[in-house]
């Protein structure tokens, strides 16, 4: 298939496009750089089947261009801002980056009779719900501009699937660690230890506690979602059953740093800043029953990344 891949040099977009490629469909990725990175994609430049073009996606005629010179069978799209603290500082970085890409995304789709779109949802969509989350629990109010325009644009591809005829996957990530990775606690953590290796402060009380997928089990889940589900619009939590608290991924670092005698100091309360969720429960039995499950369990994609992260360190 020709599938285009917004954000495709991203963190997660570009190990979907890795893997895409690998089972032999033709890849075009867009991504404005704004996030993402060249180094992300760059093994892939010589790869025929891998085209990366530099653009932002709210460009409507750079994008008409894109969708005018490829018959897309698929949308795979990741673009997004990633980054939910800066939603705070910045009001219009979600609406932007996170609404109107899809909004752009879903109009070109429209006029060029692209069907299928997988779109990267959050958990972030369900606020701060004191239940299990299943994906018909509501009603739902995000406590982030990031979880509203998420919740807006999985609105609008609803729409859209009625409207349009496309058939759409909408799939609720949890917090993603792996190899290319660029924020969350995990480099936070790192970066304070290398510059003081004897005490390191955490924000909050260090028992928020979330499910950490790694991400080649997300970007496996999302190709058997797509490959799997057969309704119109098909949405679904995806995750590991296992989580893992601050603290842990404290010493899952200071262990695998070889520090010794770190002195884990808290600033308390019950979540590290505004906006965050501390703690939630997914309901998997969804995914579970479509036949998908995480190979790795929260604890052991927590580790892999922060392997990664070191290695990458020691490297540079
Ligand atoms: N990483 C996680 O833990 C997590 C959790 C839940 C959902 N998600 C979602 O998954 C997707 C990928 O996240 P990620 O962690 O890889 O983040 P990322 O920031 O690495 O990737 C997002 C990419 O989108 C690109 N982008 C942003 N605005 C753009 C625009 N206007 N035009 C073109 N490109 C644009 C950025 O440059 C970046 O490369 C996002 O939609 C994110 O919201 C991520």
């Amino acid at each position: 298939m020709k599938i285009l891949v917004t954000g495709g040099a991203g963190f997660i977009g570009s190990h979907l496009c890795d893997t895409l490629i690998s089972q032999g469909h033709q890849v075009v990725c867009v991504d404005d750089l704004s996030l993402g990175r060249e180094e992300n994609i760059k093994h892939n430049s010589r790869t025929p089947d891998f085209l990366f073009i530099k653009l932002d996606i709210n460009n409507a005629e750079e994008l008409e261009k894109v969708f005018s010179d490829n018959r897309f069978d698929c949308v795979f799209h990741m673009a997004a801002n990633s980054d939910i603290q800066m939603g705070a500082t910045y009001l219009s970085v979600d609406l932007e980056k996170t609404f109107m890409t899809t909004f752009n995304v879903l109009e070109k789709m429209k006029v060029h009779g692209v069907k299928q779109l997988v779109f990267a949802s959050s958990s972030a969509i369900y606020g701060e719900l004191d239940t299990v989350l299943s994906e018909d629990v509501g009603p739902l109010f995000p406590i982030s501009f990031y979880g509203a325009a998420k919740l807006s644009a999985e609105a609008y591809i609803s729409a859209a699937c009625e409207n349009f005829g496309i058939q759409a996957w909408i799939m609720r990530f949890p917090n993603i660690v792996g190899e290319r990775s660029t924020h969350g606690a995990m480099f936070d953590f790192i970066n304070r230890l290398t510059e003081n290796p004897a005490e390191l402060t955490i924000l909050g009380d260090g028992t928020q506690i979330k499910p950490y997928l790694y991400v080649a089990d997300l970007v496996d889940a999302l190709i058997y979602a797509w490959s799997h589900a057969t309704d119109q619009l098909n949405f679904f939590n995806v995750g590991v059953e296992s989580a893992t608290d601050v603290t842990t991924i404290a010493e899952i670092i200071v262990e695998e740093m070889g520090l010794k005698d770190v002195s884990l100091k808290y600033t308390g309360g019950d979540r590290g800043w505004v906006g965050d969720v501390p703690h939630f429960r997914y309901d998997l039995s969804k995914i579970h029953k479509l036949g998908w499950k995480a190979k790795r369990s929260s604890d052991e994609a927590m580790r892999l990344a922060v392997c990664a992260e070191l290695a990458k360190r020691s490297v540079n």
